[in-house]
């Protein structure tokens, strides 16, 4: 109870800062994200929002400071004095289909990708991907490693993506570069054995599953 009112007292201490969001004026305090100070704020329709870690991609905003325009996670950015926050709506359905399934031979991947990402090849080194991705991650070098077949290269450079498609809105030749690193890492997960203690796990989790439905059947005679 204690620990609870000397935050309170701490919050209370902390100075406010103002900011927008959704073209609301709002205060906030110190140390709140941007998710906390819209929901603190009950800023209206606020409604993608998921892991609060970081991890879902889905609290996309586009955040001004003075003439600086950047993009970013609302649950991994601290309210400012000034910033101007959007929140974005919800990345629309990929453009690029294929059933991962369907991949027999490792053989004509390449002749596949140029297929279905027939826009990898013209990418225009304008860094766009790299400046938009909120993870820090390569994007430009992941695109320019799958349109070489570097496909596991390529998986691995976007090891730490979490499919928030900053990076898609960024792009001008439409390259969708969130679409190709998950297609790199499902072809490499595709056409190579799983970890030995996935594999272990997994066979586990079946004998479970099987003794389970022993155990039920049994009850039901
Ligand atoms: S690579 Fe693209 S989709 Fe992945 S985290 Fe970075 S910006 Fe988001
Ligand atoms: S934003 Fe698109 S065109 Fe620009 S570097 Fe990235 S992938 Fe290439
Ligand atoms: S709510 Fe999941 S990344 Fe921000």
């Amino acid at each position: 109870m204690s620990a609870i009112l000397s935050k309170e007292n701490e919050n209370a201490q902390q100075p406010d800062v103002a900011l927008t969001i959704n073209g609301l004026a709002v205060n906030a305090h110190t140390g709140m994200t941007l998710v906390e100070a819209a929901w603190h704020a009950g800023v209206p329709r606020v409604t993608s929002v998921g892991c609060m870690e970081g991890v879902c991609g889905s609290c996309r905003v586009m955040l001004r400071r003075g003439k600086d325009v950047t993009v970013g996670l609302a649950c991994q950015t601290f309210a400012e004095e000034g910033i101007e926050v959007v929140f974005m709506p919800p990345a629309s359905a990929p453009r690029h289909h294929y059933e991962i399934g369907d991949f027999k031979d490792a053989w004509d991947i390449h002749a596949r990708f140029q297929d279905i990402f027939p826009e990898a090849s013209r990418c225009r080194h304008c860094h766009g991907c790299d400046s938009a991705c909120p993870k820090g991650i390569t994007v430009e070098n992941g695109v320019a490693l799958a349109a070489a077949g570097r496909y596991r290269d390529a998986g691995e450079a976007f090891f730490e993506c979490v499919m928030c498609e900053l990076c898609d809105v960024a792009c001008p030749e439409l390259i969708a570069p969130a679409h190709v690193g998950l297609f790199c890492r499902r072809v490499t997960a595709h056409f190579h054995l799983r970890p030995p203690n996935l594999i272990y796990r997994l066979e586990e989790l079946r004998q479970e599953r099987q003794s389970v439905a022993l155990i039920e059947s049994d009850e039901e005679k």
